[in-house]
């Protein structure tokens, strides 16, 4: 090929700008990578999970305007790894002809839990009963009228559970109604969901209108954090599932979402569902379609944002198990690199995405991915993926499994065989 031709075509790729240097931007470069592009970041800092592997790199604030303007120029989008750029700057880039996606009357529903709360009682989907806090006497009258127990949210900001206090009884509503609005933070305060489990629906929609659904997630967090998925979630009945997914489809459309929107579930003791949340981005409950689904969630952002056809969103296997890999509250001697060694010598199936982050207690660092085998006990799967995620963040197998022991005790039959 002559220089010139191949100058133009390497010009011709689209570039996609991403506010926020994460782990999701980082795996959304991967994506890009493969589709031969390069994702433009705006990381807060050169050491972010997504600054580290992208060339094109703004380093900037999401809140400073300037620094968006910078990562949005000559992009051919601008989308998000975070929900937290303040809604009238990403007005005011629309107004000076870049194009965001989703666009900002969409991502306010990610942004905004009371307008996201608003927005889908009056589409009719399926909400836990809510109030907008306005003093601390509103919170105690609430909790009172719930039956004591309630959750408190900031309306904006949170994350991981950063943000969400369950509050036991009514008294406790008020003082941490208190607390907040002495701050200035907006809070509302919600009924607290007696649930069997929590749910995904996780969906994409592209600029030109078109839908596509990843099968429903369980998901199982811990103190607020998603430490473990389950693809798709056992035992949910076929009518739940096609109408968890079908409610992702209508509010994607609904809302105008581009890009991948989830949708979090709560699945109530009686089978119904209600949403909690959503997220429009590559979400921690889609991880698992990196190695479990045809087309991974960040492939299908990129898709949705630069208007592709989306890709098929089938699932490889009968399950699949994500599981996070969490900081433990002591960092092991072992080096990462060494606990990796290990894992691979022992769990050469074990699918694993490190982001690239210093450890800190409870901090997520990466995930593990297993594919299930035909006819594998789930129980079992999981306990693989756990026990995977374990060791990388805490040098320690959770059967007590001694690599160097020079005997087969504590060994599982299927360990001896391998
Ligand atoms: N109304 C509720 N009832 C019971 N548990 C809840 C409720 N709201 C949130 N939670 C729990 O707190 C977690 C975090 O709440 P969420 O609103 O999703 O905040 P975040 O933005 O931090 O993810 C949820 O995944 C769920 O486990
Ligand atoms: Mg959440």
């Amino acid at each position: 090929m002559p220089e010139s031709s191949r100058t133009r075509s390497a010009q011709a790729a689209p570039v996609v700008a991403m506010v926020g240097g994460g782990q999701l931007a980082r795996m959304t470069h991967q994506a890009a990578i493969a589709l031969g592009q390069s994702l433009r970041v705006l990381a807060a800092d050169a050491g972010d999970p997504a600054a580290q592997v992208s060339p094109d790199v703004v380093i900037g604030a999401h809140t400073d305007y300037d620094a968006l303007q910078r990562v949005a120029k000559d992009a051919t989008v601008l989308t998000f790894d975070h929900e937290h750029v303040p809604t009238e700057h990403l007005a005011k880039l629309v107004a000076d002809g870049v194009t965001v996606a989703p666009p900002p009357e969409a991502l306010v529903h990610a942004q905004d839990k009371l307008v996201m709360r608003t927005k889908l009682a009056a589409l009719g989907a399926p909400v836990p009963r809510f109030a907008e806090v306005t003093t601390a006497a509103v919170a105690h009258r609430f909790a009172v009228e719930a039956g004591g127990t309630a959750v408190i949210k900031t309306i904006r900001g949170g994350y991981d559970g950063r943000g969400v206090v369950l509050v036991d009884d009514p008294a406790q509503a008020r003082d941490v109604a208190q607390r907040y609005l002495a701050d200035g933070v907006p809070i509302l305060i919600e009924e607290r969901v007696v649930m069997r489990r929590e749910l995904s629906a996780l969906v994409a929609r592209s600029a030109f209108g078109q839908g596509a659904a990843w099968p429903v997630v369980q998901t199982v967090q811990r103190d607020g954090i998603c430490v473990e998925v389950i693809a798709p979630a056992p035992e949910l009945s076929e009518g739940t599932a096609a109408a968890a997914a079908q409610l992702g489809l209508r509010l994607a459309h609904e809302l105008g979402v581009v890009g991948v929107l989830a949708v979090e579930l709560f699945e109530t003791l009686d089978g119904a569902i209600l949403v909690n949340e959503l997220a429009m981005r590559p979400h921690n409950s889609g991880h698992w379609t990196m190695d479990g689904s045809v087309t991974s969630q960040f492939e299908q952002h990129l898709r949705a944002v630069l208007d592709y056809p989306l890709g098929d969103t089938a699932a490889l296997a009968p399950t699949t198990v994500m599981a996070n890999v969490l900081g433990a509250p002591q960092i092991p001697a072992m080096s990462v690199d060494e606990r990796i060694h290990h894992l691979f010598a022992r769990m050469p199936e074990a699918k694993v995405h490190l982001y690239g982050k210093a450890e800190r207690p409870g901090r997520k660092l990466g995930h593990v991915n297993l594919v299930g085998r035909p006819g594998e006990d789930l129980r079992d799967l999981r306990e693989r993926a756990e026990r995977a995620a374990h060791w990388l963040s805490h040098a320690e197998w959770t059967d007590g499994w001694d690599p160097h022991a020079g005997d087969d005790a504590g060994r599982t039959d299927e360990e001896k065989q391998a």
